[in-house]
């Protein structure tokens, strides 16, 4: 999810020196505590989609429970980790940009931080995917060289292999996603004294648990249950970069979310590239709708999302069990990327215009109002006007709450890289601003519109922003405190209280104005009971 949908860290509560690193109910979730151990620190560094913000509190949990204490400052660290997105060229520019901080001579005031593991490591056995001990005792240590290891890992780490050792010598770790199973194994390797260690295997059927999970934003845990991506879209990278699709057992995910709810959380979010072509491998079957009432039902869960769901998988009984469970949010992203059929057929999306169309019938007729939102690629080889009129004239039909719109990106491996008719990088620029500026204004209208309703928002942070209708009107009500939260269809919601303390809170919000991206409101009512088993949320 992107910036209209979603706060930040740095919006949501103070965390206290390290944001980010803490939070409210840091004593009640299962976050791993640093062990006496080997003193060891880290920095984790995340770029890209949620499933990588998710992967990261999981590579984060396996380091807390080796006894590695997580800092917030890569110059504190002596492991510091990218874990990276190659989605487009400008997310994988940054990456190298990143590295490139950590090129030997522009480093010369860093100390070597590195423990005594790494300095014992010519004794050690160098293990799979490694270099010989013995050339590493003549070799000069790049890992010293910078006092610190440096690890590449996530979309990047796969899509460039060990190539990235090549490129920047002083990284010591390449792990792609597919394999973060082994991630454990490898940093083993990397204390033991291995000078390079790899994990890029995408050939697997396994799904990266994990006992100690770090999660970072207190209200809303995220829980991936399909790993990958068979789909093959001509454009993307994700099948290459994330390997085929492999699913959790539903008992595992209903287990985790026992734990989640155990641990305070009131809202889940599952998580997939393809969230909704989940297929539990265990004899139970669960279908994924069955799946969202499932954790819906799990005493303490109050707010239950999944993202990203893909056209082609995406039935009614998705939307039935929306219907049915108050629970599960009002809330689906369907990205379309295209609104022409020739381009979606030229994308292998799976569907047709008229295909994605009954879908959003299907939704706009639901019994309970649905937010629906999108991704969308503009400058796909060979878009005509005429086919980029049509993604227009899409949105007028769909009427999204929220846009993620893209300038098509050329990526290594994809099929789309070689089709002839490139977009001038002019043209793309052009069609991406008349597509902002179009949706912009159906956000607009469509928050607009909300002016006068009151919705259900979990109260998530202090809000930066001030409520122009209270400055107006009485500058003490401006005092009385400014929050932010979500509604249930995910729209961000920026609001004044009186009360004291009402973090983590479901409050019910009068909205009173509206903007693009959010509304602005007044609380009305500040819910008893938080959670969906009528206990409180705040012990
Ligand atoms: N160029 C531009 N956008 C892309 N996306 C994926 N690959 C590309 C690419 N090569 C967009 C799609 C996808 C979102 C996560 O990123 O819209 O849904
Ligand atoms: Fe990429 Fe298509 Fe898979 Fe989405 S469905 S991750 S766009 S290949």
């Amino acid at each position: 999810m992107g910036k209209a949908f979603d706060i930040g860290l740095d919006s949501l509560v103070e965390t206290g020196a390290g944001a980010g690193l803490g939070g409210p109910h840091t004593h009640n979730r299962p976050v791993g505590q640093a062990a006496e151990g080997n003193g060891q620190t880290f920095y984790l560094e995340t770029f890209g989609c949620q499933m990588n913000e998710h992967d990261s509190e999981k590579v984060a949990g396996v380091l807390l429970a080796r006894g590695y204490r997580q800092v917030a400052s890569a110059d504190a660290a002596s492991v510091v980790l990218y874990n990276t997105c190659s989605i487009r060229e400008k997310a994988a520019q940054k990456v190298f940009s990143r590295l490139g901080e950590w090129r030997p001579g522009l480093q010369s005031s860093k100390v070597s931080l590195v423990t005594s593991a790494i300095q014992n490591q010519e004794t050690q056995d160098p293990g799979r995917n490694s270099e010989p001990a013995a050339r590493l005792a003549r070799t000069p240590r790049p890992a010293l060289q910078n006092g610190k290891i440096i690890g590449v890992l996530g979309c990047v780490a796969q899509q460039e292999g060990e190539k990235i050792f090549a490129r920047a010598p002083w990284v010591s770790l390449v792990c792609g996603s597919a394999s973060y199973r082994k991630l454990p194994e490898l940093i083993q390797e990397l204390e033991r004294g291995n000078r390079r260690v790899s994990g890029l295997d995408t050939d697997t059927e396994e799904t990266f648990e994990t006992e100690v999970t770090r999660r970072d934003n207190p209200w809303r845990a995220y829980l991936t249950i399909i790993e990958g991506c068979d789909k093959a879209c001509s454009y993307c990278v994700v099948p290459f970069t994330r390997g085929p699709e492999r699913s959790r057992t539903s008992a595992s995910i209903l287990e985790e979310v026992q734990q989640l709810a155990g641990a305070g959380y009131t809202e889940v979010q599952l998580l997939g590239q393809t969230v909704n072509s989940y297929k539990d491998p265990s004899a139970r079957k669960m279908r994924f709708s069955e799946l969202l009432v499932a954790v819906a039902e799990v005493p303490g869960i109050r707010r239950v999302r999944f993202t990203t769901s893909h056209p082609r998988d995406f039935g009614k009984d998705i939307v039935e069990a929306i219907e049915a469970v108050p629970a599960i949010c009002e809330h689906v992203h369907l990205p379309v990327q295209s609104g022409s059929t020739r381009v979606l057929k030229a994308m292998a999306r799976t569907y047709s215009r008229e295909e994605y169309l009954d879908k959003i019938a299907m939704m706009h007729s639901a019994k309970r109002p649905i937010s629906i939102t999108t991704d969308l690629i503009v400058g796909f080889p060979g878009e005509t006007e005429k086919e980029f009129a049509q993604t227009l004239s899409l949105l007028d039909l769909v009427q999204y709450d929220g846009a993620f719109c893209f300038k098509y990106s050329p990526r290594p491996n994809t099929p789309s890289l070689t089709m002839d008719d490139a977009i001038p990088e002019e043209e793309k620029s052009r069609r991406l601003a008349v597509l902002l500026q179009k949706q912009r204004e159906i956000q607009r209208a469509r928050n607009e519109r909300l002016v006068g309703e009151t919705f259900e928002v979990l109260v998530e942070g202090r809000s930066k922003k001030v409520n122009p209708s209270m400055v107006a009107s009485n500058a003490a009500d401006v005092r009385a405190g400014q929050w932010s939260g979500h509604t249930s269809s995910n729209k961000v919601v920026n609001f004044t209280s009186r009360a004291e303390e009402s973090l983590g809170d479901y409050v019910r919000v009068r909205v009173t104005g509206a903007t693009p991206n959010s509304l602005v409101g007044e609380v009305a009512e500040i819910a008893r009971s938080a959670r969906n088993d009528g206990t409180p949320f705040r012990k």
